[in-house]
Formats: structure tokens, C-alpha cells, sequence
């Protein structure tokens, strides 16, 4: 097992990222919260059935009394009625602020069991079990929750850091092919933005079967924590213009992944075309060497991530979709770029027809 730890002054945390963790987690999350009993495990209904009984055999052995709380597994749980009815379980379970949380499960139950645990009897403690790519990489670290509403995602929510993030590789295995690939674009994200070393371990574990090779992946897991930690540390609240670094390829990522029909694109799908596009903007930018770009692409490739937009996704649409994402809503663009492998900065320059020649150019 391998710990990162997450530096935020009184709001540190560990994130320990290994193997065999799922039957361990009554006794890490007793070294965290001695004092704790009740506690509310909320998850969706595919993890739930996968993992659920597993987790609350482990806190009841350490002395926890959890009650398990299901959602529907898919974004649409990401919603403020869906805060509600998790919130109102919890009182109807006899919760109340000595209390605390368990997401067990992907970025929408982390998201959306992290604002619950934000707002509950004015903010409780909660623990992250993230269970997919994305979510043992990026979302269950760094405190950002929230949820959905008609207008735009995440546009509701706020910072809430856990106090544990346990991330148990073996979790990976039972996610489809497709679902497992998508979080491969996060993953390379970090290395185009920070750790261009990384690329050749992102690389050695393609031709892996999904969640195989253990100890490579909680090696590239925890590498990844670890980027993802220094930023959050560095820049908590994204004001410092750091965090927001890691929103490279997600400008036109989040407006192909609007445009999309239902179920066409996933989220990692949407963002590979996202950075293939921020790729050929960086190279007419700052100056990024093509032979960069094709570094990258050749590994979105390996992941069986789409380098080309589907026809049915128009230009127009797309760019209408990302001018109200919330990265623009304040007025000005603030692009990320790269000016070379592992070196990422926020760019004013990037225009909106510059954007829209870069979508063209997917096809
Ligand atoms: P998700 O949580 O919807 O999970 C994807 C699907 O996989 C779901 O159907 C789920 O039931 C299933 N699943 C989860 N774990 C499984 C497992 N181990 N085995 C089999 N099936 C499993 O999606 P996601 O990609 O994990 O997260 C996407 C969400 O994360 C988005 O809402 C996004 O906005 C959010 N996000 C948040 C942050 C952040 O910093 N808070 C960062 C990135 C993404
Ligand atoms: N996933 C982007 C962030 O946490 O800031």
C-alpha cells in the first residue's frame, strides 16, 4: 500500500492507494475518526451490489454502526434532489453532526455523497472509496463536490475535503472495457500537463487486461494522486491559477460532451477529443512541438480513445455548448495550453475562432 498525502494545513489527508483494501476499511477509517459510530455508506446500485455488503461487514467489525444509502448509478443522481433524499435518509436514520460519511463508488456518488456530508447538520466528515478510473485519480481528491442542474454541470457545490481517501485498485476489475479506457484520458491528461516520465508507464500498461497488473497500476494510481495532491495543496480553491491546469482539454471536451446524443461519448471519451484539440491550439499558441502532440495522441490511441469527432456532432453546436460551460461564464477565456510535454499554462490568447478551427479540425 502506498500513502500520498494530501497537505492542507488542519484539512490534510492520506490517500492510500493499494490492493485487497475493501475488507480493511473499518480499521483505516478507525485510525481517522476514533471517536466515530453511525455513518452513512452512500453509493450507486451497481457498486452497491458489488462492494457494498464488503465495506459495512468492515466497519461493523471495527465498531462502526453504517446504514447503507443507494442511488441510482448514472450522472443523473448528481442533483439537488437527490442531495435532499440522501440528506433526509440520513435524519430519518438518526444521524446528526457526530456522525460522518462513506462515498463508496464513482465521481457521481463522490461528488454527490461529498455535498451531502458538506451541508448535513452544517458539515460532517466523510471518507472517499472511489471505484473508477476517474474517480481513484482525480475526483475523490481535492474536495471539490457538487452537483448538476438543467444549466450546466457542477455548477452547484463546494469545497469539502475527506478526511481519507482509500483507493483499492482491485475495485478496477469489474469495470467494463470502455469504462476503464475513458479514465485513461484523465491519466494522460496529468502526464501532458505535469509528468511527461509517466507516459512510458501509461504506455507498458495498455496491452494489460482491465485492472491487471496490480502493482504497475497502484504505481501510475498513486503517481497520479500525487500530481493531482500538489496542485490541490498548492492551490486549493483554484484562484492561484494552478488547479485550473488541470482543465486542459476539458474547455472543448465539456462542449463536445454536451453535444453529444445520450450515451454516445463517455465523459474520458469527450475529453480525448478535448485534447487533441488543445494540442493543435498549443502547437499554433506556444509553440508546441508537433512531435509532442503525436506523443500524446499515440497514446489516447492505445486507450481506444477517439481522436475523430462523430459527424452527427456539429461545430455550431459545440461551440454554443461550451461558451456557456461555467470555465466561460465570468467573460474571459482562460485556455490551458502546453508549451511542452509536462508543461502546462493558462492562456488569454486563444480566441473563440481559434477554438472553433481546432473543433473543424477533429473531423
Ligand atoms: P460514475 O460515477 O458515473 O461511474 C461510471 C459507471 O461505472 C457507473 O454506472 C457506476 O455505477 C459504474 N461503476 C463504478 N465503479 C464500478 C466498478 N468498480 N465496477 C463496475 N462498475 C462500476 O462516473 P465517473 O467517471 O467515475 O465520474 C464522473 C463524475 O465525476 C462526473 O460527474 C464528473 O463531473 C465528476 N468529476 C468530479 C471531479 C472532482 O474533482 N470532484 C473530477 C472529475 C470528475
Ligand atoms: N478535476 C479538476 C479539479 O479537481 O480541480
Amino acid at each position: 500500500m502506498t500513502e500520498v498525502p494530501v497537505h492542507l494545513s488542519e484539512r490534510s489527508y492520506a490517500v492510500l492507494v493499494g490492493s485487497d483494501l475493501m475488507d480493511r476499511v473499518g480499521e483505516q477509517v478507525r485510525r481517522v475518526l476514533p471517536e466515530a459510530r453511525v455513518c452513512a455508506v452512500v453509493t450507486d446500485s451497481t457498486v452497491g451490489r458489488l462492494y457494498g455488503e464488503r465495506v459495512l461487514t468492515s466497519l461493523r467489525r471495527s465498531g462502526f454502526e453504517p446504514v447503507l444509502i443507494t442511488v441510482a448509478a448514472g450522472e443523473p443522481s448528481k442533483s439537488m434532489v437527490c442531495v435532499e433524499d440522501v440528506c433526509r435518509h440520513m435524519i430519518r436514520a438518526g444521524m446528526d453532526r457526530t456522525s460522518f460519511l462513506v462515498a463508496l463508488g464513482g465521481g457521481v456518488v463522490g461528488d454527490l455523497a461529498g455535498f451531502a456530508a458538506s451541508i448535513f447538520f452544517r458539515g460532517i466528515p466523510y471518507v472517499q472509496i472511489p471505484t473508477t478510473v476517474v474517480s481513484v485519480v482525480d475526483s475523490s481528491v481535492g474536495g471539490k463536490t457538487g452537483v448538476n442542474t438543467p444549466e450546466g454541470k457542477n455548477l452547484l457545490g463546494c469545497f469539502h475535503q475527506p478526511r481519507l481517501v482509500l483507493a483499492d485498485v482491485d475495485t478496477l476489475g469489474t469495470l467494463p472495457r470502455r469504462e476503464y479506457n475513458e479514465g485513461f484520458a484523465e491519466i494522460i491528461k496529468h502526464a501532458a500537463i505535469r509528468d511527461e516520465a509517466m507516459m512510458e508507464l501509461i504506455e507498458r500498461l495498455a496491452g494489460a487486461e482491465v485492472g491487471g497488473r496490480t502493482e504497475a497500476l497502484v504505481a501510475l494510481v498513486a503517481r497520479n494522486v500525487a500530481i493531482k495532491a500538489a496542485i490541490v495543496a498548492a492551490d486549493e480553491h483554484e484562484t492561484a491559477g494552478l488547479r485550473a491546469l488541470l482543465n486542459f482539454g476539458h474547455t472543448i471536451g465539456h462542449g463536445i460532451e454536451a453535444s453529444a446524443g445520450y450515451g454516445q461519448l463517455l465523459h474520458g471519451e469527450a475529453i480525448s477529443l478535448g485534447i487533441v484539440a488543445a494540442l493543435r491550439i498549443s502547437e499554433d499558441v506556444v509553440g508546441l512541438d508537433a512531435g509532442a502532440s503525436e506523443k500524446v495522441i499515440a497514446l489516447l490511441r492505445r486507450y481506444e480513445l477517439p481522436l475523430r469527432l462523430p459527424a452527427s456532432i456539429t461545430t455550431a453546436d459545440v461551440m454554443a455548448k461550451l461558451s456557456r460551460d461555467k470555465k466561460f461564464m465570468a467573460g474571459a477565456v482562460r485556455f490551458v495550453v502546453l508549451r511542452a510535454l509536462g508543461d502546462a499554462v493558462v492562456s488569454r490568447d486563444v480566441t473563440m475562432a481559434r477554438m472553433e478551427a481546432a473543433v473543424d479540425g477533429l473531423r
